[in-house]
């Protein structure tokens, strides 16, 4: 038995359905901040405008278009929802955890301008600093995960 045995919410039976969804696009989501940003590195080391910097590009665009964009926009809906059928907006977790998902969402949008800057044939950052932005999602992950189990506040 725990506290949401009996509470049925706006969701009622659909909660744990909702919550597994959530939880797979949120997967999704996290592979494409994992993967787009590792393309970069290798796309960094072709001559722009060459037929390998081409393919990258077509990649990229594949992959922001049909992972990263409709992932992020399902994983916040679901997850959206779930914060109204708990009626959690007043718990500290899900503030520590918003605001650390809003910082990932940027950070969805620093890969976007990055992948133009490439396409445009201009490579800004150099692969050390490129392999460190890498480390990002990780830690923001890492840090989610804690907030949304553990619960610690
Ligand atoms: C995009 C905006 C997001 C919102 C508004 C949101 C909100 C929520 C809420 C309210 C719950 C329900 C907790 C419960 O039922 O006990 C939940 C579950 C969960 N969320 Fe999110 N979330 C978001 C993104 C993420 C991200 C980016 C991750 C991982 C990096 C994540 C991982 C999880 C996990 C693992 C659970 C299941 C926890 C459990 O089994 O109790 N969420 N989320």
């Amino acid at each position: 038995m725990n506290f949401l045995d009996d509470y049925v919410g706006v969701l009622g039976a659909a909660y744990l359905w909702v919550k597994a969804a959530h939880v797979t696009f949120v997967i999704f989501w996290i592979a494409g901040l994992f993967i787009v940003p590792r393309y970069y590195i290798h796309h960094q080391a072709t001559t722009p405008g060459s037929a390998e910097d081409r393919a990258w590009i077509e990649r990229e665009d594949r992959a922001r278009t049909i992972i990263l964009m409709p992932a992020m926009l399902i994983s916040w809906t679901l997850g959206l929802m779930l914060a109204v059928h708990l009626g959690a907006f007043d718990q500290p977790w899900l503030m520590a955890k918003l605001a650390l998902v809003v910082l990932l969402s940027a950070y969805q949008g620093w890969i976007v301008t990055y992948g133009r800057k490439l396409a445009a044939g201009r490579r800004e950052l150099e692969d050390k600093k490129l392999r460190l932005m890498n480390e990002v999602p990780g830690i923001l992950t890492a840090l989610i995960v804690v907030l949304v189990i553990v619960r610690p506040f």
